[in-house]
């Protein structure tokens, strides 16, 4: 069955979506990236990651191009650079990524990271204009720790926050100590970045042996493990076509507590508070 995740207003989100940082940049012919991209909506990864910063918008026209006529299967999730979060800032901002992406709405809206000059009031404030406006259905934040997520909490219409959007993969599992169980327990969505390690993961050896026993592939279970507790939705970025296919077996990949033992004594599990890892 086919893992989801339930974001604050109730709408449903596969576990899995597509990254996008390094997409419609050159790496390979457009073509194949945007076979991949829809490969990846047909086997129902339809949550989609960009960013204003990514190729300086390019990644936005990349998706805009792969989804062309498909807007109302996916789910668009982009983000606005501190710098630009001013108030004119957001909303200048936030009509470019629609453009670029060809659309009249993203679903989710994120603060990608926040620096010394962030005004979280004002952040907050202009982002749920644009959710009154129609332009954005929800928003959130990105590379928020716990102590980040609480001075959010305090900013009135802050615990309207969907989703903290945050580096998390077997080899970086601090967020399972502390800022993970915060989400949960206040209905944050974690979505999961570089959730293959940058594609490392897609070489270990004991997620390879333990995808041989269900017929899949090491980068399956690398996401299968981080999706598996119900709050958590990866974003690997695939390229290549073969490699989208392969990811998208995660989403109905079942571990056996045998192969998570296995994970844990691999790639073991925090047992204190770390700083937020930040790639
Ligand atoms: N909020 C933030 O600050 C932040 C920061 C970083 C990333 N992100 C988001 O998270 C997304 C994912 O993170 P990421 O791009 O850093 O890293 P990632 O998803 O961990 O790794 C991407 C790399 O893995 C490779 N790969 C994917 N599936 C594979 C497979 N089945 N077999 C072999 N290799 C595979 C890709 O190669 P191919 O392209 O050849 O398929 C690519 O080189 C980004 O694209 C972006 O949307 C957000």
């Amino acid at each position: 069955m086919t893992k989801r995740v339930a974001f604050p207003d109730g709408r449903q989100v596969p576990a899995l979506g597509q990254g996008s940082w390094h997409l419609g940049q050159g790496r390979r012919p457009h073509e194949i990236e945007e076979r991949a991209m829809r490969t990846g909506i047909d086997l129902g990864l339809t949550l989609i990651d960009t960013a204003e910063m990514y190729g300086n918008g390019l990644s936005e026209s990349h998706i805009g191009r792969a989804i062309a006529g498909r807007r109302d299967e996916v789910f668009l999730v982009s983000k606005v650079l501190p710098m630009n979060a001013s108030r004119a800032g957001i909303l200048k901002a936030c009509d470019a990524s629609l453009r670029r992406l060809g659309t009249d709405r993203l679903d989710l809206y994120l603060l990608h990271w926040q620096d010394g000059r962030t005004r979280l009031p004002e952040v907050v404030g202009t982002f749920e204009d644009l959710v009154s406006a129609g332009k954005i259905r929800a928003w959130g934040v990105s590379n928020f720790d716990v102590d980040d997520m609480e001075d959010l909490w305090r900013v009135p219409g802050g615990d309207r926050c969907a989703a903290n959007q945050v580096l998390y993969n077997l080899g970086s599992r601090g967020i399972e100590f502390a800022l993970a169980p915060w989400c949960a327990a206040h209905g944050v969505a974690v979505m999961a970045y570089t959730p293959m390690g940058s594609g490392r993961l897609s070489r270990d050896a004991v997620l390879a042996r333990i995808a041989r026993a269900h017929g899949c592939t090491a980068p399956a279970v690398a996401l299968a493990a981080l999706i598996r507790r119900g709050n958590v939705v990866a974003i690997p970025e695939a390229g290549d076509p073969e490699h989208v296919a392969a990811n998208a077996r995660a989403l109905a990949l079942g571990l056996t507590d045998d192969d998570l033992r296995a994970i844990d004594a691999a790639f073991p599990p925090p047992d204190r508070k770390h700083p937020l890892d930040i790639l």
